[in-house]
């Protein structure tokens, strides 16, 4: 039984392993996937309904991001955080990978330093290596109260004149949204050195009460050294349409430095599906927070009472929790054990970098009676 007004219902068990995305067909099938991030929502309802009518109108053929993408894009921007963007300087990509690599290639040269902050989303190790550039780790500050940018840490990386700084705002796996303090600094320093900065904001429709979210290219003085990349596929579940958006604000980083072919390689379903959830999909999106908000206390709960070895911070944004299990073993231990002992799967901590030793993230997009039933059977694997 889901709690709450306005939580949003999610399939039982038995439904959600008949979906065919890599989430559901990775493990054996008595493995609950707390994996990758995917949801296990419903898809919003305008989303559904847009994606229904295209297939009876047999409408699969290419897609077409100007002009809707950059005008939906703008107007969610606009009306959810106050980001004033020039459609002009929205271009659709395939999705969010492909556009931070199509930026590195655009806006670096080939053995460039680019600087990446683990523990973080694993591609950001693959990305500046696919776009020819080595990377430089600043990892995140371990702080009291969570994970934070390591802004003299930054600063002295940044004296040494790479190309570019990859930021996760908000921040997988730790959930951190980082504050508009930290960011006007981190302009300043980028500013300094000159330094770009490749913003990933997928995450960002997906804070949680209790924090606000700062895009990067509000902080004053970003436009001539920021680029956004988003998209609505974390937070609306549309990660197989294939969409996301570049966002620029300066002529010196104007996206048309892509390559002109990159607009051809966007879903055509994806382009709909986010134009309908940037225009239509916002109530749905804040019962969405609702229901991760409930989701974030009740793990929260489960872990105080069954699993009390393994500690964390709730996160600010997303649905993903990094758990520290290193009181139960170093590298993956932990992580093993809850798989082959209680048939959970959680990624590994060591995929988001060397200070994810002993960590492991677990997905908590799912639905209450799922995630009870996850703890449970992880704590049964530590008896
Ligand atoms: C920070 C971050 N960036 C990018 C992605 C993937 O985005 P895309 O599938 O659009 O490349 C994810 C997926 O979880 C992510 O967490």
């Amino acid at each position: 039984m889901e709690s709450g007004g306005r939580s949003l219902p999610i399939d039982p068990l038995d439904v959600l392993r008949q979906r065919r995305s890599a989430k559901w067909q990775t493990y054996a099938k008595d493995v609950l996937p707390l994996t990758v991030a995917e949801m296990d929502v419903n898809l919003a309802p305008p989303v559904a309904e847009v994606l229904a009518e295209a297939v009876r109108r047999s409408d699969t053929g290419y897609g077409q991001a100007t002009p809707d993408l950059g005008r939906a894009v703008a107007r969610f921007a606009a009306r959810r955080w106050g980001w004033e963007v020039d459609t002009a300087q929205v271009t659709g990509v395939t999705d969010v990978g492909v556009g931070v690599v199509e930026l590195l290639r655009a806006l670096t040269r080939p053995g460039d330093a680019v600087v990446i902050s683990p523990p973080v989303y694993p591609p950001f190790f693959d990305w500046g290596p696919e776009a020819g550039v080595r990377l430089l780790e600043v990892p995140l500050a371990s702080v009291d109260d969570g994970w934070r940018l390591d802004l003299a840490a930054l600063e002295r990386a940044f004296a040494t004149h790479p190309a570019a700084y990859v930021l996760c705002n908000p921040h997988n796996p730790v959930g951190r949204v980082h504050a508009a303090g930290e960011l006007a600094d981190l302009v300043r320093l980028a500013r300094i050195y000159k330094v770009t900065l490749i913003s990933d904001e997928i995450h960002g429709p997906l804070v949680l009460p209790g924090a606000t979210f700062t895009p990067l290219l509000t902080v004053p003085g970003a436009a001539d050294v920021a680029v956004t990349v988003m998209s609505a596929s974390k937070a609306w579940n549309l990660a197989g349409l294939k969409c996301a958006a570049v966002v620029t604000a300066s002529p010196r980083l104007a996206a048309d430095r892509l390559p002109p072919d990159t607009r051809w390689r966007v879903g055509h379903l994806g382009v709909l599906a986010t134009v309908a959830a940037y225009t239509e999909g916002e109530a749905w999106l804040d019962d969405l927070l609702v229901t991760l908000d409930q989701r974030r206390t009740q793990l929260g709960r489960l872990l105080a009472i069954q699993l009390p070895q393994v500690t964390w911070h709730p996160p600010e944004a997303t649905f993903l929790a990094w758990l520290d299990c290193s009181a139960i073993g170093p590298d993956d231990t932990a992580r093993e054990r809850f798989l082959d002992r209680g048939r959970v799967a959680l990624e590994p901590g060591l995929r988001f970098g060397a200070a994810g030793s002993g960590y492991a993230r677990l997905n908590f997009g799912t639905s209450e009676a799922i995630l009870d039933e996850a703890i449970s059977r992880m704590a049964t694997a530590l008896e």
